[in-house]
């Protein structure tokens, strides 16, 4: 009787060890399955070569690796340049593959003198500063079906992101804000102007608002994490294949920290 007493008194102290450290558990969490939309090359291909049990299915250009990356369910993929080709990948994620968050990586264009080369910025929100409504009464960026331009990320996604840029990059300066997303490379004072002037913005690419928009209208939590590879001005000659490389295991690594903890 007192044997069993003592084995009763053990496993309720373990169970209450368990549920007071609810976070210290990074096992996967079968029911969580993440969309990785990587914009280069080798970040992708570095992702997909981490996966275990990888089953690939094309679909119209893209290719989607789903599996097990360091014992989290992911489908990954490389969308293409482009709000179209953004969007799109994330339906399919969202349709075919069932993701219930999606991550989207690569590098943006600076939108503000603080924020330089080889920097990171984590979205808050994501505009499409080339959608444009007003003459209808709507405000510059609105989207019809949403009614407003701001499209805003995950908090707890956001505060993973950038405690996965401070574990794994902590030379880096990592910043909070607004992604300014258009069909357009932006490479000019005047463009860049315009775009800050209308939205203000931490950075300028060519996705993250279309990800953003079909993750709203999908309920699916998402968030943005891109490294800054030019001033989007025009003014100084990216190295773009030498920082490409950095920027690619830069984003793999903040990916595969952010997914485990
Ligand atoms: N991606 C990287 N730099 C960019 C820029 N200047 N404009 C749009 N997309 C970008």
């Amino acid at each position: 009787m007192r044997k069993l007493r003592t084995i009763m008194s053990l496993l309720l102290a373990a169970l209450l060890i368990v549920s007071a450290f609810p976070d210290c558990n990074t096992k996967a969490e079968s029911s969580v399955k993440t969309g990785i939309i990587g914009a280069m090359d080798e970040e992708v291909d570095s992702l997909k070569k981490a996966v275990s049990d990888a089953k690939t299915t094309s679909i119209g250009s893209m290719e989607f690796c789903e599996g097990m990356l360091d014992g989290q369910n992911v489908v990954i993929v490389k969308c293409g340049v482009g709000k179209v080709n953004a969007g799109n990948c994330a339906q399919i994620l969202i349709s075919i593959f069932g993701v219930n968050r999606i991550i989207n990586t690569g590098v943006a264009g600076s939108l503000d003198a603080s924020i330089d080369i080889g920097d990171i910025v984590v979205s808050t929100d994501a505009v499409q500063h080339d959608f444009d409504l007003t003459p209808l009464g709507y405000a510059p960026g609105a989207l019809y079906e949403i009614g407003s331009p701001s499209l805003p990320a995950d908090v707890s996604m956001r505060e993973r992101a950038v405690n996965a840029v401070r574990q794994c990059a902590p030379e880096v300066h990592v910043f909070e804000g607004r992604v300014c997303t258009g069909d357009q490379f932006i490479a000019s004072a005047e463009q860049k102007d315009a775009i800050i002037a209308v939205f203000g913005g931490l950075c300028c690419e060519m996705e993250g608002g279309a990800i953003a928009q079909i993750c709203c209208q999908n309920e699916v939590p998402f968030v943005i994490i891109r490294a800054i590879s030019d001033k989007a001005d025009g003014s100084a000659e990216m190295d773009y294949t030498e920082f490409e490389h950095a920027a690619a295991v830069r984003c793999a690594a903040i990916t595969r920290y952010m997914i485990t903890h």
